[in-house]
């Protein structure tokens, strides 16, 4: 603990005082001193190094059943979830996506989904409002807006396992929500776009997967165009002492039994539910969210705190 404060405390120095060209040659500096530095994956202490590599093989081993035990787990609460999260984000016409640690692609194709429904109501409300068009004026304007992405809008899903990307692919070609999506290969840490490029940045279940989560949360930054917005969702912290009982008997005792028995992988959905414990609470989350530079922070909780959305600003 004391070693990561220290690097983040190393890295806000760095970046305070250098140019771009020295900050990437001190922080490359920094990533070769602090592989052989300790972290936790879940309950366990191990080198950063080897934390990024067992949570490569957790999502590997569990990418073809990801979806279906997502179901399993939650009784399909995750889907409400993740509805609260793009009514949240309500995002328009024309808006540029990033959802990062984006696997098998659920936030993305609901933001397509969100973007296209939004589009046809305007539609018909600007049919409604011009009712001495012709059949062929409506036929044709019906037309132009069916073709290609609605209206521009565009998500890139970048996750670092190409297994869980390859899964979501082959899921949006079969449901025919392939359209206005892009899937790539990319570590959150050291993203692979150019600054100022996004209109949203999305993570959900992602960030607490991540061995430096300051490192994420500034590139999150870093890549959103001024104006943009960073929406976070990921388990938290339970307050009421009784959910928070039942959900602990919940998670330790049934979760990695349910992981066995529809996956066949007890210890990944073991880490699942020690890696939400070792998660900061909702208030500690704001906080990082703030030192990365964004504003008008602001959470929710949803289903008691088992999940929290964190929105914040690039003003
Ligand atoms: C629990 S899944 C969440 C998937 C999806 N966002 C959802 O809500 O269903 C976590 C994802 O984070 C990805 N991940 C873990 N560490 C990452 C990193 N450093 N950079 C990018 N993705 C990462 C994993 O590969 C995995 O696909």
């Amino acid at each position: 603990m004391a070693a990561s404060l220290n690097c983040v405390l190393r890295r806000r120095l760095v970046r305070l005082c250098c140019t771009r060209e020295v900050r990437r040659c001190l922080v490359s500096a920094l990533d070769s001193d602090r592989a052989e530095q300790e972290t936790h994956f879940g309950f366990q202490t191990v080198s950063e190094a080897e934390k990024g590599n067992k949570v490569y093989q957790v999502f590997e081993s569990v990418a073809k059943k990801y979806d279906l035990m997502n179901d399993a787990m939650s009784f399909g609460v995750h889907r409400l979830w993740k509805d609260v999260l793009l009514r949240q984000m309500n995002p328009y016409p024309g808006t540029q996506l990033l959802d990062v640690a984006g696997g098998t692609g659920d936030i993305a194709v609901r933001f397509i989904d969100y973007v296209r429904s939004q589009q046809e109501h305007q539609l018909r409300q600007e049919i409604k409002s011009k009712q001495n068009l012709s059949w062929q004026e409506i036929a044709k304007s019906y037309q132009q807006t069916d073709e290609g992405s609605p209206r521009g809008s565009h998500a890139v899903i970048c996750d670092i396992n190409k297994e869980m990307l390859k899964v979501g692919k082959q899921k949006a070609l079969r449901l025919g929500t392939a359209e206005g999506l892009s899937w790539v290969v990319g570590n959150a840490e050291e993203l692979p776009f150019m600054d100022d490029t996004f209109d949203i940045y999305t993570i959900a279940f992602g960030i607490r997967n991540v061995t430096h989560i300051e490192q994420a949360l500034q590139e999150a930054y870093r890549v959103l165009k001024p104006g943009g917005r960073f929406l976070c969702l990921e388990f938290s912290s339970v307050s009421n002492p009784l959910v928070s009982r039942l959900y602990d008997l919940y998670s330790f005792q049934v979760i990695p039994v349910l992981g066995e028995v529809v996956a066949g992988d007890w210890k990944s959905y073991q880490y699942l539910v020690e890696s939400i414990r070792r998660f900061p609470a909702q208030e500690d989350f704001k906080e990082m969210i703030e030192d990365a530079g964004f504003l008008k922070v602001t959470y929710s909780n949803l289903t008691s705190g088992v999940v929290a959305i964190h929105s914040g600003f690039k003003l």
